[in-house]
């Protein structure tokens, strides 16, 4: 056997000489299913005889008293079957995830532009999105609150402000060498899953409630719904075998949905789908969270800071969702890679008349992280000196200045070799002088290069999300099926716990189909979220594998008169002894023996404690870790820039599959990057999302992916326990792209010759980019 074909097998669960079915590349499961368009998403199901469609009737006010809801035109409308109200619910009229403020139906009181009112169904799609424009509402206007500055102001929170003291920032910041403050505005996101939010639910008997949901929080569906109708969890059935995408948008926001479609399911005894237009998806659902920030800094000569205060105002929308949970990842990543010795963090969650803001890759963390990196380039420019030297001598340290804010030891620290590393392969400092050079001779053209690095914590931040199940059945033909609490979402969730199952029975992934996820499989699921689906399903499901494999050995060690330890499953070959069975004949055989060929299985993350009150703890079994260079080029009179090229170097541990990690970290860093420069969330003066389609919402495209766009991952191995020593990806590299952002606010800051810190706001767009250039022009006395 080919030794190099094996560099990650680690596990001594299998034996030494076996074919590994982790830690090689592999197509996605339904790669050849989603270029042919024959991958199934909820609204491919074939519809059920019956089938009714649903539509949302919306508020066009910010904040208002609804004095009357006229729907007699909706009911009369053309194809109306019936139009359902909040009185119409039998049970909990609340969708909210943690605090229960979340209406499935508006009552009284409207909250926001797109808040959803009533539902119209009807026998058509169209039948119904007409017949919703159709009421004839009266509003008496209140007083909205649209910014969270104005919510800050006037001290309108949904949920308390959180603070996290270390050390003595006040003291040490009046002693600090140097100082530095400031004002700094990061926008939000929208999710723009390319497949959109929807809910297809059809009534069973006895009272029973199937509901097929784009969602990656199932179990949190069923719940919702069983909520909704006055029901047990028991009675409602969720399932999804995919979704087109759901980075965060369907954590929690797809149970209004999936509630309304079983609303009007159960009072109309018939299957109804509820599939909102791109539009109405974009005026409804949360987002990421927009934030600002405002900032006290002391540094030395050196740049390495001696202490920080930062204030971080969120956007939470009209209610809490998980703005809190989001606002504790973003105050436990203001750290980022970098050692705070002095530090005061404070986080509000503004209310504000617009959509509810809810999880989005990366989930507070970028935000938080953004922050820091954003002091850190304003004091390099303060003290003349490269950005990348002063990150470096702010980086936790190994054995030393590596405990975090939030009392976490920095246990697994490899950002200074592999920033030597990224360093290294992009000829950073080549680079960097040739900018230099490059900006000397061009007044309107100018370049710019920044590195960023990243170090993000895996785990949820309350704790006992970090659980999984797994269900796994070999049918007696030696065929495998995996069903697990995950849900896939295009990030190779299946692909990865098809191959941790394919290796542990040590047959070919070929043998292994991984199933829709099910509530009425593996109950009580987390939402796949916080990048830990392969982390927690993977070891759920290699649990359940282990299982049958034990039990397949003590078969096949009686038969060959052998210990079970002797047994190898390897390449679809069972070896005991002089004994060589294809697997499925011994499984065939053990079939006929009476031994259980199924087994369920179970996972919690160890070592995980936390204290939310105080902030305090280990929230996160381990972080991973990253850094990107990118280089690129603003035109000062038009505020137009491109990306020449980047490169990212990204811990992905003992990657489980490295194509799919590949593509995790590819896909992220654009995403990222449109978060940070082109996407702008716009509400106009009365609190209506103005951009909501992709006419006015600019999000990446390939040609936004710089021809010179190297994306590797860093060789190393998780220190802890993970399931085959791998990292999770999903979330981290959306961090990468900070280094765009920071090399266009280097070339900005080119025309004020270094001298000035331009106010740059993200995102980064023309716009942004032009009011930057003019103010850094005004600073440094530079014409215009
Ligand atoms: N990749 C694709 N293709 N589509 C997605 O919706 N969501 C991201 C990330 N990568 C997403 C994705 C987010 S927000 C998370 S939390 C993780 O995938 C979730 O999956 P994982 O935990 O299995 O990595
Ligand atoms: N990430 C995603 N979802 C969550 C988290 C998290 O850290 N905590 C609670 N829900
Ligand atoms: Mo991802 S934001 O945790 O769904």
């Amino acid at each position: 056997m080919n030794k190099q074909t094996e560099p990650f097998l680690l596990d001594a669960s299998v034996a030494a000489e076996s074919t590994p079915q982790v830690g090689i590349s592999r197509p996605h499961e339904s790669a050849h299913l989603h270029v042919a368009g024959t991958a199934t998403y909820t609204d491919d199901i074939p519809e059920l005889a019956g089938t009714l469609h649903a539509a949302l009737g919306m508020s066009a006010k910010a904040h208002a008293r609804l004095k009357s809801v006229g729907l007699d035109r909706v009911r009369k409308a053309p194809g109306v079957v019936a139009v359902l109200t909040v009185d119409d619910i039998p049970g909990v009229n609340d969708c909210g995830p943690i605090i229960h403020d979340d209406p499935i139906l508006a009552r009284d009181v409207v909250q926001f532009v797109g808040q959803p009112i009533f539902v119209v169904v009807a026998t058509s799609h169209d039948a119904a999105r007409r017949a919703a424009r159709l009421a004839d509402i009266d509003y008496e206007d209140l007083p909205p609150v649209l910014t969270p500055e104005a919510a800050h102001a006037a001290g309108s929170y949904v949920l308390p402000p959180m603070h996290l003291t270390r050390g003595e920032p006040a003291r040490q910041l009046a002693a600090a060498t140097h100082r530095d403050s400031g004002h700094i505005r990061l926008g939000g996101q929208e999710q723009f899953y390319l497949e959109g939010q929807i809910a297809y639910a059809a009534p069973r008997e006895n009272d029973g409630m199937h509901v097929w949901c784009s969602t990656q929080h199932p179990t949190e569906m069923q719940h919702a719904v069983a909520h909704m109708l006055g029901w047990h969890a028991h009675q409602v059935l969720v399932e999804c075998r995919r979704m087109g995408g759901g980075f965060g948008g369907k954590e929690s926001q797809s149970a209004m949905f999936a509630c309304c479609a079983a609303l009007a399911a159960w009072k109309l005894l018939c299957p109804v789908k509820l599939r909102p237009d791109r539009d109405d998806d974009m005026m409804i659902t949360g987002k990421r969270h927009d934030f600002t920030f405002d900032f006290d800094v002391g540094h030395d000569d050196e740049g390495r800071l001696e202490a920080v205060r930062v204030e971080m105002v969120s956007r939470a929308g009209f209610s809490a969702d998980l703005s809190g949970p989001v606002m504790t990842r973003a105050i436990c990543h203001f750290d980022n890679a970098y050692w705070l010795p002095h530090v005061q963090i404070d986080g509000y969650c503004g209310k504000t008349n617009t959509q509810s803001n809810t999880a989005f890759r990366g989930f507070g963390g970028p935000q938080g992280a953004f922050a820091v990196e954003y002091i850190l380039d304003n004091v390099a420019r303060n003290i003349g000196k490269d950005s990348l030297d002063v990150r470096r001598a702010n980086f936790y340290g190994k054995g030393e200045r590596n405990v975090t804010p939030y009392g976490q030891t920095v246990e697994d620290n490899v950002i200074h070799e592999l920033i030597d590393e990224l360093v290294a392969s992009s000829a950073y400092q080549a680079r960097r002088a040739a900018t230099r050079a490059f900006n000397a001779k061009s007044p309107v053209l100018k370049k710019g290069i920044a590195i960023t690095p990243v170090k993000f914590g895996i785990s949820f931040n309350v704790a006992h999300y970090n659980q999984a199940g797994a269900l796994v059945h070999v049918y007696n033909d030696g065929s495998v099926l995996v069903n697990h609490g995950g849900t896939e979402m295009g990030q190779g969730l299946n692909t990865k716990v098809a191959m941790v199952v394919a290796h542990e029975l040590g047959i070919r992934m070929e043998r292994v189909r991984v199933t829709a996820t099910d509530t009425s499989k593996v109950a009580n699921t987390s939402a796949t979220a916080a990048s830990t689906g392969a982390d927690l399903n993977g070891k759920a499901a290699q649990d359940a594998a282990r299982q049958i494999r034990e039990r397949l050995a003590d078969f096949a060690a009686r038969k060959a008169g052998v210990t079970p330890a002797d047994i190898r499953f390897n390449d679809d070959l069972v070896i005991a002894g002089e004994l060589r069975l294809p697997f499925n004949e011994l499984v065939r055989e053990a079939y006929i023996a009476r031994v259980q060929l199924w087994s369920d299985g179970f996972y919690t993350t160890p070592k995980l404690y936390w204290d939310q009150k105080a902030l305090h703890g280990r929230p996160f079994y381990y972080y991973a870790y990253g850094a990107a260079c990118s280089e690129v080029i603003v035109d000062t009179l038009t505020g137009e820039w491109k990306l020449l090229r980047a490169d990212a170097l990204h811990d992905a541990g003992k990657s489980l599959n490295p194509a799919i990690d590949i593509g995790q970290v590819e896909g992220a860093f654009v995403q990222g990057m449109g978060w940070l420069t082109t996407e702008e969330l716009w509400w106009n003066p009365n609190g209506k999302l103005m951009t909501h389609a992709p006419s006015t919402y600019k999000i990446p495209t390939i040609n936004d992916v710089p021809e010179g766009f190297h994306v590797r991952l860093f060789q190393n191995a998780n220190v802890e326990d993970s399931i085959h020593r791998s990292k999770a990806v999903g979330e981290p590299p959306l961090l990468l792209p900070f280094s765009v952002f920071f090399a266009i606010r280097d070339a900005i800051a080119a025309v004020g010759d270094y001298r000035v810190n331009p106010p740059l706001r993200a995102p980064a767009t023309s716009e942004a980019i032009l009011d930057a250039v003019e103010a850094v022009q005004a600073a440094a006395g530079v014409p215009a």
